[in-house]
């Protein structure tokens, strides 16, 4: 046995079989949810192309999650009925924000988003979680700056409601309108991993609370959902220089982005697990930041002439370096300038991709759920052979006091 190796101890079966590192190119579900196509660049959502789907005059909040949780784009009543559920969610979960205890004093909104969620029944529908999420976001947010929280208003739609929640002054039609644009842009993304993350608890026979909470976990890290505050603190570094913005010094954004890559860290809002091109997400952003800017103009249009100019430097730099990984902006690039735009501080960015993504978490949750099958890897052993030269028998190892 000591000389043994491994494979041999437990079966050359396992050890053969190959490593799928960061689990890429692994197949774990079939969804009729959405699609990512990385080599094309499109991204459909139940049958729709998300440019479609989030553009000009295109859908609401309530329509997506009509469309991820029904199959279908609702018509004008059941629209209604959906819009009402979720506003009933939102008087709900304001109603108990006296009973979260100090969930909303964290100082992280995705700590204080996962601690506040953890409250809700765990039985409870898709449309009193996607309403509790967009009214803990807003309320963590007042607390922060100090102020009370704002009831929601059952009148309005999720959109107009999260942003007067937010900011406690109504928003207009056109910026309630670029919310939705960027709710729906973000509500389903393929397995990505909050997603993942729901499915594997969803798969244990588990309730969809504890899979949302696993997911708004997922979601908080720099890798997945935390990147755009980081985008904008990279925009205010290099726009410094400008100051009121617009596009920077000749070789600023580079000197900045060189700086960064030469000590090691990684430009946020650009690369992608799948997309190889463009992320098409950007572009939908992209252009609802400029349609907000022709409704407001000024400062807006100059902190898009900076993004742009900071995303060009940034291709190219990274292009030198890895000339064979196509490394092009991603959806959080232009998030940033989009919620920075419509008011809602950095910190809130994540919290707000939440209140999208919950969406496309509550279908897939119903989707595994109907899958029915749990979701359990494997892995590959490389610790000690039992009873090899080096490996300390348990019996021999001293207690500790
Ligand atoms: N900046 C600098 N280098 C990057 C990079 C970035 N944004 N994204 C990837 N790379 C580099 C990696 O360092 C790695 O280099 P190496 O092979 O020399 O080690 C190479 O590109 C491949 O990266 P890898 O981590 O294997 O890619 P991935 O598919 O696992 O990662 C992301 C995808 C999104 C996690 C990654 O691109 C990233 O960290 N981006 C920044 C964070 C971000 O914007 N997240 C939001 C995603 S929507």
């Amino acid at each position: 046995m000591p000389n043994m190796s491994m494979a041999e101890v437990i079966g050359m079966k396992h050890v053969a079989a190959p490593l799928a590192s960061g689990l890429e190119g692994v197949v774990v579900a079939e969804t009729r949810l959405s699609e990512v196509d990385g080599e094309r660049g499109k991204l459909t959502l139940s049958g729709h192309d998300v440019e479609e789907l989030a553009g000009d005059g295109g859908a609401t909040f309530e329509d997506v999650c009509g469309l991820l949780w029904g199959g279908a784009l609702p018509a004008a009543a059941e629209r209604e009925a959906i819009r009402g559920a979720i506003a009933e969610g939102r008087a709900r979960a304001f109603a108990v924000l006296g009973r979260l205890g100090d969930a909303l004093q964290a100082g992280d909104g995705m700590d204080a988003l996962r601690a506040a969620v953890a409250h809700l029944g765990s039985d409870a529908p898709p449309a009193a979680i996607a309403g509790a999420v967009a009214t803990f976001a807003a309320a963590w947010s007042r607390r922060r700056a100090g102020e009370a929280p704002v009831a929601p208003d059952p009148a309005l739609r999720l959109s107009a409601d999260y942003l007067r929640m937010v900011r406690g002054a109504a928003a207009s039609e056109a910026e309630a309108r670029e919310l939705d644009t960027y709710l729906v842009t973000v509500s389903d993304h393929g397995m990505n991993a909050s997603t993942f993350a729901a499915r594997v608890v969803t798969s244990t026979g588990s309730d969809a609370i504890s899979a949302v909470v696993a997911a708004i976990g997922a979601l908080k890290g720099p890798l997945h959902g935390g990147a755009p505050g980081p985008v904008l603190d990279m925009l205010d570094a290099i726009g410094a220089a400008t100051g009121e913005g617009g596009a920077p010094p000749a070789g600023s954004a580079e000197r900045w982005i060189q700086a960064e890559l030469g000590a090691g860290r990684r430009i946020m809002g650009m690369g992608h697990r799948i997309y190889r091109v463009r992320d098409p997400r950007a572009a939908v952003l992209e252009r609802s930041i400029e349609r907000l800017g022709r409704t407001s103009g000024g400062a807006r249009g100059a902190r898009l002439a900076l993004a742009r100019a900071v995303e060009r430097a940034a291709e190219a730099a990274l292009r030198a370096r890895h000339p064979d990984r196509p490394l092009r902006a991603n959806v959080e690039f232009y998030t940033a300038v989009l919620l920075d735009a419509l008011g809602l501080p950095r910190t809130l960015f994540s919290p707000t991709f939440a209140v999208g993504r919950v969406a496309g978490w509550c279908a897939h949750i119903d989707e595994q759920r109907r899958a029915g099958r749990l979701i359990r890897p494997s892995s590959r052993y490389i610790g000690g052979v039992p009873g090899a030269a080096g490996v300390r028998s348990a019996a021999l190892t001293p207690q500790s006091s």
